[in-house]
């Protein structure tokens, strides 16, 4: 079980209102992509996850619990550009991330459980596709094999949530298109929650199986800093109906950019 829910959430920064009123319960297991205008706050979204961000009102809860104060290896981000340990090998870099998730203060497994953790991260770099790569260091990577990388890296840590802030965007269509059947069966394996931003609207169809919208249904040209971003769609895309709403979305998005 990892339902989030957000109850009635508001980020202000200054007399900035970057979301307001935001009611949401994710159920455990779900894909969730969430598409929006640049600046709608679709990171400040998952900084609320990640427990990077604490809302100006209403809460962010776990279980129905609030977040621990620090961000904890229960949740793990990808972000757009690689996040990896440019100074550790493929290996030591997902290895790292079973060090954290077994001792997240010191970092360091020691004999058996040292032994089973490379063994987890050597299957785990076969699942991204990196077997070949084990010895190397990402600075010898091209981008999507770093991005391949910070995935593994991040799915070491067994997250219950994995948030993705653009993860593929940087990545040529064809690398894009490997990430995207990467992405979908370890999802289902590791059975997380996965909460993906994205700017594709076709990848969030794609992946998802729940999508949501911000932006801001209200503006105030002569203050534009008044009113927040709210959810302003809300699809279930296991259910053929949504497909028709797709064209919309897309166009109400063309026309706030
Ligand atoms: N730490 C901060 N202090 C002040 N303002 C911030 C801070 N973080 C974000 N903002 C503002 O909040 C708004 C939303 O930012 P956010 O990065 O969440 O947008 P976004 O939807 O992820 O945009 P993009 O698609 O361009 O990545 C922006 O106007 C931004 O300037
Ligand atoms: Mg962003």
């Amino acid at each position: 079980m990892s339902t989030l829910s957000f109850r009635n959430v508001w980020v202000e920064y200054g007399n900035q209102v970057v979301l307001e009123r935001i009611n949401l319960e994710i159920a455990s297991g779900t894909f969730l992509s969430i598409v929006g205008p640049s600046g709608a706050g679709k990171s400040t979204f998952l900084r609320l996850i990640l427990g990077q961000e604490r809302p100006t009102q209403g809460s962010v809860l776990l279980d129905g619990r609030p977040f621990p104060a620090e961000p904890g290896p229960d949740r793990g981000i990808v972000f757009q550009r690689y996040s990896v340990f440019p100074h550790l090998t493929v290996l030591g870099n997902v290895l790292l991330g079973y060090e954290l998730a077994s001792s997240p203060l010191t970092a360091r497994l020691l004999g058996t459980a040292r032994k089973a953790a490379v063994e987890k991260s050597l299957a785990l770099i076969e699942a991204v596709g990196l077997a070949e790569h084990c010895d190397k260091y990402p600075s010898a990577l091209s981008g999507g094999m770093q991005q391949r990388l910070a995935i593994a890296q991040a799915l070491a840590k067994q997250p219950r949530v994995l948030l993705l802030d653009e993860p593929f965007g940087a990545l040529d269509p064809g690398t894009r298109a490997q990430m995207h059947a990467l992405i979908k069966p370890l999802w289902r394996e590791h059975k997380m929650t996965i909460v993906m931003v994205t700017h594709d609207i076709k990848e969030a169809f794609g992946l998802a199986t729940r999508l949501i919208a911000l932006d801001r249904p209200r503006k105030d040209p002569q203050a534009p800093e008044r009113f927040g971003a709210r959810i302003t769609y809300d699809l279930d895309l296991t259910r053929d109906s949504a497909v028709p709403v797709l064209g919309f979305i897309r166009a109400s998005l063309q026309a706030a950019q």
